[in-house]
């Protein structure tokens, strides 16, 4: 059976269907919502609108390889305290454009962040806690909102 070449060849089927790395989502499938979001050589990518022979020698990181063994990478740390997510669909790609952000911008502005931010979608509606978790990871809130009365 013949398959279509972005089946047969796209990142994101690469990544987790042979490399079983299934933490990068797949969303829209066309490039839109940003949940396939993977950083390759330093910059972000729609990994479901990548061809896997395109990125042949580059250095892909998926949200698969951030933690180290039990302990998150700050930025994850930071989405899990500021309660930056509900059904986590939209959840990897944020945090790995989040992550490539905070690489290039240590201490990044508000506006720094929408724009870092701007290609991913978020359909339960949580970009302010995202915004948050972005400014946490980068020390400029506190982690934790525990005694924050959220409303
Ligand atoms: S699944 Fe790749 S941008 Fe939506
Ligand atoms: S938390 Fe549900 S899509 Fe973002």
């Amino acid at each position: 059976m013949r398959m279509p070449v972005r089946f047969a060849f796209g990142l994101l089927n690469a990544i987790r269907n042979k490399a079983d790395l299934t933490g990068n989502k797949r969303g829209c499938d066309r490039g839109v919502c940003g949940a396939c979001t993977m950083i390759i050589d330093g910059k972000t990518a729609y990994a479901c609108s990548t061809l896997a022979i395109e990125v042949v020698g580059k250095q892909i990181r998926t949200v698969d390889g951030l933690a180290d063994g039990a302990k998150l990478h700050p930025v994850q740390q930071a989405f899990c305290d500021r309660d930056a997510l509900m059904c986590g669909f939209c959840t990897p790609g944020f945090v790995m454009a989040t992550v490539a952000l905070i690489e290039k911008h240590p201490k990044p502005t508000a506006e720094q962040v929408k724009k870092g931010l701007d290609g991913n979608i978020c359909r339960c509606g949580t970009f302010v806690r995202i915004m948050e978790a972005a400014m946490a990871a980068s020390g400029q809130l506190a982690t934790s909102t525990r005694g924050v009365n959220r409303g």
